[in-house]
């Protein structure tokens, strides 16, 4: 059933209703639009139509209920259901391909093409997955060939998981990477009635065409990536030299032109975003004949997969040089906190060669624990810290939950057989695990 007819607000389909479409459809209906959301997936949309979120996102749960009790906000998994929608976002996942660093453009291409079904002219097509450069443009001719009068547009996303509710309603700025001609006017017109509020409350906006709009959101978690590849290289070097990383973040931090944020060395990025997008954009620059400009990004990738290397040598390291038989629990599974992606996660990475490598392990996590059994069901799983610390040789914190950045080194130091722990987010207050007795070890700084 096409969306109703109302006089409140715009009509709007969302194409992909994972991490970033769900809340996206959300927050449109929040801004007073009427929204479907559209995905292939029936337990998703199942559990969205019944206001249950179908992942760990602080604040989404409610702001579904909130939307889907105004009857603005309805899930389906029929595109038909997308018909007479003014702007359809395409939020479709973009992973990297199995054996190849290129991206896999198959959920974008056929959401596009199941939206050439119902696309009518005047109606805008907004993409939000992140994609190679020259994608919108591809795209673009594909629309306006099989249904001339409809537009295109690239419209990134930046959200973070953890945040994403506030970033998509207060996001720090708007991109728009628009067709050329008389229909720029006509898509730039569109996405500012979308963002109205947001336009309006001065968010910076920045409009562009489509391959600058690609690259601004790949150059930007390039920037990001490397960001933390620079301080976790200035890491390895400390652990060779005895220096702190932590005390050279603070003291290189506070030069404004080099800011604090993103300095944290620890176990490095990962997610369903940073090391596909940067893997892509290599690949990309390659076909565009340009890959020396990015050669620095396998460093940094280089750089990132290297610190899960050294998280599973320290381990071995405080287990007495054998991992064999040793029980380990490792504090964290998904790949930052706050969030239950389990994508490309550091904290399971390691908890996986260690289990490879002899170890016990036992991992927890206050979210991500499901979606972790699921993936890896060789690994033991504990509902608490204490219960997979419970006898311990070491205890390894992978991600930074607020729980575990809290927990008492004197209550929690009763429960190991062994008091080590690796902080491998630098996130513990080192002073007070080792006067609790602790043998304290993290990335980039000296035994504690
Ligand atoms: N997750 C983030 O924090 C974030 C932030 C910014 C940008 N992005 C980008 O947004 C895109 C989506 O990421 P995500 O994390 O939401 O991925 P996701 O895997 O959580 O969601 C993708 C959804 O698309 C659905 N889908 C696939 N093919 C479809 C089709 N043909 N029609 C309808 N639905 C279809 C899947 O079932 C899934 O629910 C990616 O390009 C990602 O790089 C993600």
């Amino acid at each position: 059933m096409p969306i109703e007819e109302s006089g409140d607000g715009m009509r709007i389909s969302v194409v992909g209703c994972g991490y970033l479409g769900a809340v996206h459809a959300a927050s449109m209906a929040e801004l007073g639009h009427q929204v479907v959301g559209i995905d292939v997936d029936e337990r998703k949309i199942g559990a969205l139509n019944a206001a249950r979120a179908p992942f760990y996102e602080p604040g989404f749960e409610d702001l579904l209920a909130r939307t889907l009790a105004t009857g603005r906000l309805r899930f389906s998994t029929d595109i038909a259901d997308a018909a007479g929608a003014a702007v359809h976002f395409v939020c479709v996942g973009t992973p990297q391909k199995r054996g190849e660093y290129a991206a896999d453009l198959r959920f974008v291409e056929a959401a596009t093409e199941s939206l050439l079904g119902v696309l009518a002219p005047g109606e805008l097509v907004a993409g939000k997955s992140t994609v190679p450069v020259g994608t919108a443009g591809r795209l673009a001719e594909l629309v306006a060939d099989k249904v001339p009068g409809a537009l295109l547009a690239w419209n990134p996303e930046f959200l973070r998981e953890g945040f994403a509710v506030t970033d998509t309603l207060h996001p720090d700025r708007l991109v728009y990477g628009l067709p050329a001609g008389s229909d720029r006017e006509v898509a730039e017109r569109l996405l500012d009635e979308v963002y109205a509020p947001i336009v309006a409350a001065g968010t910076p906006k920045v409009v562009t065409d489509h391959a600058t709009a690609e690259m601004v959101k790949t150059a930007a978690n390039s920037f990001l990536a490397t960001k933390i590849s620079f301080i976790n290289a200035m890491a390895e070097l400390c652990e060779a030299t005895g220096a702190d990383v932590k005390q050279l973040a603070d003291a290189i931090g506070y030069d404004d032109r080099i800011g604090r944020k993103f300095l944290n060395a620890g176990l490095g990025f990962g997610g369903g975003c940073l090391p596909k997008d940067i893997r892509a954009f290599m690949a990309r620059a390659g076909e565009l004949g340009a890959d020396q400009a990015l050669t620095f990004l396998r460093e940094v990738d280089n750089i990132n997969m290297r610190r899960r290397i050294r998280m599973v040598e320290l381990a071995r390291e405080v287990c007495d040089g054998s991992l064999l038989g040793k029980h380990i629990a490792v504090l964290g599974a998904a790949f930052k906190p706050d969030s239950d992606d389990i994508r490309d996660s550091p904290a399971l990475n390691v908890a996986a060669q260690l289990q490879l490598q002899g170890a016990d392990v036992r991992v927890t996590d206050p979210a991500a624990i499901d979606n972790a059994r699921r993936l890896w069901p060789q690994l033991d799983y504990a509902d608490t810290a204490e219960q997979a610390a419970a006898s311990a040789d070491a205890v390894l914190v992978l991600t930074e939950w607020r729980a575990y950045r809290e927990l008492d080194p004197v209550a929690f130091g009763k429960v190991v057989a062994s008091k080590r722990v690796l902080d491998g987010r630098n996130a513990l207050d080192r002073e007070a695990w080792t006067a609790a007795g602790w043998t304290y070890r993290a990335l980039g700084r000296r035994a504690g």
